[in-house]
């Protein structure tokens, strides 16, 4: 983690004699501070700087379904700690992670009876449907505290193999709602994924998912793309069509000559050879042949993304999505999963190739680029350029829902 957080450093001595403050334009050479140019905070977008640790009510993913299991299991999303285990009838439910009595997190506790959460120091026991204390193991069948505690429970849902936590309000929206429509319109699809923890803030993550500038620059080296030209600039403008935004190109270019400097492409000899026309499925060149489901969505363009900060990259054959939740101010869980629609035979290709080869070469070193990016980000300030229309309107999208921040005091709240 590079951020710097903690005491600033100290200030100067404040001098005797305090210049007036200027007026007009300050000289751009000489002695004095330059007046900073750029962006120096994000108040354009006021619900979105203040959106530190992500929007309420939404869901989000925080484990594989098959992580969860009877032993409860602890995890940290929007700055709220929340501990997961599986019910008597083999649901999965969310209680607050934290024991009213002293504070120990519940996760660290077991089931000692089915459907239930003791905690490991006095063994308090929570219902896991509802939380409410229904035993008291250190104070016999008759505690007096039992039913007069209860500690919050989150609704959860399982979805795409995932497991979905509902933060805000307690009466959530239908998860259906909020998923990819491509994959709650009843197409089967096989998923490959993985889900790490990553430093930087979830913004970062969202807005370097969605950058229009890096993946030609940033990724060129990548293992991915051995044998795949990367462009070398594009013309791309963002269109909304209901809940997403778009990224359409409009030029893409393989090479360009930078004068006085010389010309500059990703190409080499043993990369594939770029196409020519422009295209808007994938970022390396136009396919043979497009999956029928994914045609049949006809996505304006092949990246896309939707609050709470789920990314949408359509590739001729696959989709692969990315979904960053907020954990605490500066870090964030990536959720990175591929889906392919195939069926039959295809399934197996898939998941032989996913194994075989993706799920280290996308999921693992390609996004490996991008982690290190994220995690070494620092804005603002900042001097945004013409490709950075994709992290604007992003901004935008955000304010303009009207979505609630969460507030950055949750992490200390103790109810
Ligand atoms: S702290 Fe949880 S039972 Fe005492
Ligand atoms: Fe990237």
């Amino acid at each position: 983690m590079t951020a710097e957080t903690g005491t600033p450093a100290a200030e100067p001595a404040a001098s005797a004699v305090q210049a007036p403050p200027a007026k007009g334009p300050l000289p751009r050479t000489g002695i004095g501070p330059a007046r900073p140019r750029g962006r120096q905070d994000w108040s354009s977008w006021p619900s979105y700087d203040s959106a530190v640790l992500g929007f309420r009510n939404f869901w989000y993913p925080v484990a594989w379904a098959s992580q969860v299991a009877r032993a409860p299991l602890g995890v940290t999303v929007c700055g709220e700690r929340v501990v997961l285990a599986r019910g008597k009838d083999g649901r999965v439910r969310g209680l607050h992670d934290r024991c009213p009595h002293r504070g120990v997190p519940l996760s660290l506790g077991k089931q000692e009876f089915p459907g239930t959460v003791s905690c490991p120091y006095h063994g308090w026991t929570f219902d896991l449907e509802g939380g409410r204390l229904c035993a008291v193991i250190t104070d016999g069948p008759d505690s007096p505290v039992c039913g007069k505690v209860t500690v919050r429970s989150y609704p959860v849902e399982e979805r795409l193999g995932l497991v979905w936590v509902w933060i805000g309000d307690p009466d959530p929206a239908p998860i259906d709602q909020q998923l990819p429509e491509e994959l709650t319109a009843g197409d089967p699809f096989t998923l490959g994924g993985r889900i790490d923890i990553r430093g930087g803030n979830w913004r970062f993550a969202c807005e370097n998912g969605y950058d229009e500038g890096h993946a030609k620059y940033l990724h060129r080296t990548s293992l991915w793309r051995t044998f795949k030209t990367m462009p070398t600039w594009n013309l791309t403008h963002i269109e909304k069509h209901g809940r997403w935004i778009y990224r359409v190109q409009d030029e893409v270019h393989w090479e360009a000559d930078f004068p006085g400097l010389g010309t500059w492409t990703n190409y080499r000899w043993w990369k594939k050879k770029p196409p020519k026309e422009t295209f808007n499925i994938g970022n390396t060149g136009k396919a043979k042949r497009i999956d029928p489901v994914i045609a049949k969505h006809a996505f304006p363009g092949f990246a896309s993304l939707s609050l709470p900060g789920v990314l949408r990259i359509v590739y001729p054959t696959f989709i692969h999505y990315e979904f960053y939740v907020p954990v605490n101010t500066d870090s964030h869980r990536y959720v990175g999963a591929m889906v392919n629609f195939g069926t039959g035979w295809r399934v197996a290709e898939f998941i032989a190739k996913y194994l075989g080869g993706i799920r280290w070469l996308f999921h693992g070193q390609f996004s490996g680029q991008d982690k290190w990016m994220v995690d070494v980000t620092d804005a603002p300030p900042e001097r945004l350029y013409r490709p950075d229309v994709s992290l604007t309107t992003w901004r935008k999208l955000c304010v303009d829902s009207g979505a609630l921040p969460q507030p950055l005091d949750v992490v200390d709240q103790k109810a």
